[in-house]
């Protein structure tokens, strides 16, 4: 952020030169050293390993903005959110801010082995959307509103109600059904478009029930500090299910890409092996090592 630019101070993410590093720009954070400026430095979590505190930047603070950030849906307390990809790397740290914020999150997920997990989160209200069968689109260019009134249906025979806040992050196969389930005045918040870019909804289901689309992209620094300090405080915990060293990263990211991970992969730069750099074990104790290897332990089957 250029601090002569007036459009960054009440907002950095409205920076005209605002860029992910790593996504909007080549050349990200994998590496053995990396030159940044102060501020995009925040403390490190002294309970956390280097990668469970590495793995929770990105996902962590985008979540936060989404959700709970003033910029974006502006969870309140009662709020019922729910939640693509609720295992996901953003969907995960949602999940954790709607329980953590007194509301209560409507999870979706694609098999049983997530469903457990979700559970284990203390998320109650689980969808598996591949034993649903859900077809929202009945070919390349026509949706099924009937297939988004089964999930609403669903959604309501969990909760008695209809969303406050739609979590949206894959795009173009579910943003029809995302418009229609939000309840009248609620709002869709979206940050992606991972299955395609080019959305469709009926808008009549957008205007006629004064519904809001909101956009969100990452997090500025003080909302990436609030989510930060979530984490140092064990209010949040990281996601991390499985640890790679720096070659073996192309793996991890196809693993990512054929959605066979969940939460988050931590990768080792530096550090030489996986569980170091906790500087503060009682505290790790205290928020409990149970919670914080969660994923962890999911992903080896101890669940
Ligand atoms: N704007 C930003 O600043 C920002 C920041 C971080 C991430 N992102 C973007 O957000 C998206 C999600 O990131 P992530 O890290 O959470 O990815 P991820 O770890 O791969 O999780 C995505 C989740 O979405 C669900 N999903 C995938 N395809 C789906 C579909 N067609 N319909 C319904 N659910 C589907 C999957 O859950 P199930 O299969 O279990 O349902 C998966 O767990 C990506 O496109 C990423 O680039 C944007």
């Amino acid at each position: 952020m250029d601090d002569q630019d007036p459009s960054a101070h009440d907002d950095s993410m409205l920076a005209a030169n605002q860029r992910i590093w790593g996504f909007e720009t080549n050349y990200g954070g994998l590496a053995d050293l990396s030159i940044v400026k102060a501020n995009q430095l925040m403390p490190k979590p002294t309970h956390l390993s280097w990668e469970e505190a590495a793995v929770n930047a990105l996902c962590a603070s985008t979540s936060y903005r989404m959700l709970v950030g003033g910029h974006a849906a502006r969870m309140k307390q009662g709020d019922n959110v729910f939640i693509w990809g609720a295992t996901g790397g953003i969907g995960a740290y949602a999940t954790q801010l709607v329980l953590n914020g007194g509301g209560t999150p409507v999870g979706v997920v694609s098999s049983e082995n997530r469903v457990k997990l979700l559970e284990a989160m203390g998320c109650e209200n689980v969808i598996d959307r591949r034993a649903e069968g859900y077809e929202f689109w009945s070919d390349e260019h026509t949706q099924n509103e009937g297939e988004w009134r089964r999930l609403g249906k669903k959604v309501r025979s969990l909760i008695g109600e209809d969303p406050d806040i739609v979590f949206e992050h894959p795009g173009r196969s579910t943003m029809g059904a995302s418009v229609f389930i939000a309840k009248r005045g609620g709002t869709v918040v979206t940050c992606a478009a991972t299955s395609g870019y080019m959305l469709e909804f009926d808008n009549r289901h957008l205007w006629m029930k004064l519904k809001r689309i909101v956009s969100s992209h990452f997090a500025n620094y003080q909302e990436a500090w609030n989510m930060n300090d979530l984490i140092c405080k064990g209010a949040i915990q990281p996601v991390m299910s499985e640890v790679f060293t720096l070659d073996q990263v192309g793996d991890a990211a196809l693993k990512v890409h054929q959605n066979k991970a969940e939460g988050k992969l931590g990768v080792l730069c530096l550090a030489p092996e996986a569980g170091q750099g906790i500087s503060n074990p009682e505290r790790r104790a205290e928020i409990g090592e149970d919670k914080i290897t969660l994923f962890a332990r999911h992903a080896r089957g101890e669940l």
